[in-house]
């Protein structure tokens, strides 16, 4: 693993990641087009935040967590992860060691109900990590106790079936999986998308709790707006495969900058439904993700759209920059309007 140095208080640093999915027709698999799911990704994560990854279906969120975890290839750019052995590049990691690495890096799924395997016990999904790093039947039982016990669940359910149990405990089931080989980083890709309400919260305070309790860092990915502010420091928002804001979550939700978030943040529908939802649809088409695009994605659906938008693609860059804070946008008149103007 060679060293090659990120800023000492980060434990993830992305740059330039970008996934083009072949389009493959007939028998000999013949590639006729990409769907640019991630383009130019960049961002870091400081040990022990939380930062959020939001936007909607489709925007290539998990796409940018399975490249960091290596489960996809990139196109192109960077992932490099701090471990206790020192910052690894991503792309250079073997097999073996990935296999080390993997103890470092975890991550919580979407759905408990199909990321659970239904044939096997508690027991065994905890207990499957372990069994893979050299633990005995013994010191692996004593473990998944542990864990379970670690999320909030009894540790006697250990010969218990997924089926067992409800959807919010499954995910504790998932938690306890991610956890067992006592991991830095996790990667959280919708873990409270498929759950009630009420669930949503109890999981969202266990994983804050959790994070307190063993210093974990999270990258959290959702869709839903409510759950980044009450779980993330920073949040990135995401559009069709670009990060186009990124700012401490405070100021994201006081000072919206780029034109999607403001329209995300108008269209949280409002708790009361007495009141009259003033949300702003958002009109006009996404853009065809086999197409490539010049100008700024969200130009097509953007209601202060001008010709510089459809010709070059903005870049994201910082518009203010206080003491500790972070506000990165990625659009024109943005750029323009706080004086940073820049061509890419
Ligand atoms: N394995 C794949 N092959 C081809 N296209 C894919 C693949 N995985 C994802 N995509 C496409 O990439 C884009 C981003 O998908 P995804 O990362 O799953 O978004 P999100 O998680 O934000 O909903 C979508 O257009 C999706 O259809
Ligand atoms: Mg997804």
């Amino acid at each position: 693993m060679g060293n090659m140095d990120i800023a000492p208080d980060l434990i993830l640093d992305v740059k330039g990641l970008t996934k083009h999915f072949p389009i493959e027709r007939g028998f000999l698999k013949k590639v006729v087009g990409h769907v640019r799911a991630v383009s130019d990704v960049s961002f870091s994560v400081k040990k022990g935040e939380t930062l959020g990854l939001v936007g909607e279906s489709g925007c290539g969120k998990t796409t940018t967590a399975r490249m960091i975890m290596k489960a996809v290839e990139p196109t192109a750019g960077s992932v490099r992860f701090r471990t206790d052995q020192g910052v690894v590049d991503m792309a250079k990691v073997d097999r073996r060691e990935l296999k080390a690495i993997r103890r470092d890096m975890q991550m919580i799924f979407q759905d408990p109900y199909s990321s659970l395997n239904p044939r096997m016990t508690v027991q065994e999904i905890v207990g499957e990590p372990l069994g893979n790093y050299g633990y005995s039947a013994e010191e692996s039982k004593k473990r998944v106790q542990e864990l379970l016990a670690l999320v909030g669940l009894n540790p006697k359910y250990l010969s218990r079936y997924p089926h067992a149990f409800s959807g919010g405990q499954r995910q504790r089931l998932g938690i306890a999986r991610a956890l067992a080989l006592d991991p830095s980083l996790i990667v959280c890709d919708e873990p409270v998308s498929a759950l009630d309400v009420s669930v949503q919260a109890q999981i969202l305070n266990l994983l804050k709790d959790l994070q307190d309790e063993l210093g974990l860092t999270y990258l959290f990915i959702a869709h839903d707006l409510s759950v980044i502010r009450h779980i993330c420091d920073r949040v990135a928002v995401m559009y069709f495969g670009r990060i186009v804001e990124l700012a401490d979550t405070d100021i994201l939700f006081n000072n919206p900058l780029h034109p999607y978030t403001k329209a995300l943040l108008r269209a949280v529908p409002d708790p009361d439904p007495r009141e009259e939802w003033l949300g702003g649809v958002i009109c006009g088409e996404i853009p065809d993700p086999t197409k490539e695009m010049v100008g700024c994605s969200f130009s097509p659906r953007c209601a202060y759209v001008q010709k510089q938008c459809e010709q070059i693609c903005p870049q994201l860059i910082d518009v203010a920059t206080q003491g500790e804070q972070t506000h990165q946008v990625a659009c024109h008149l943005v750029a323009e309007a706080t004086g940073l103007r820049k061509e890419a």
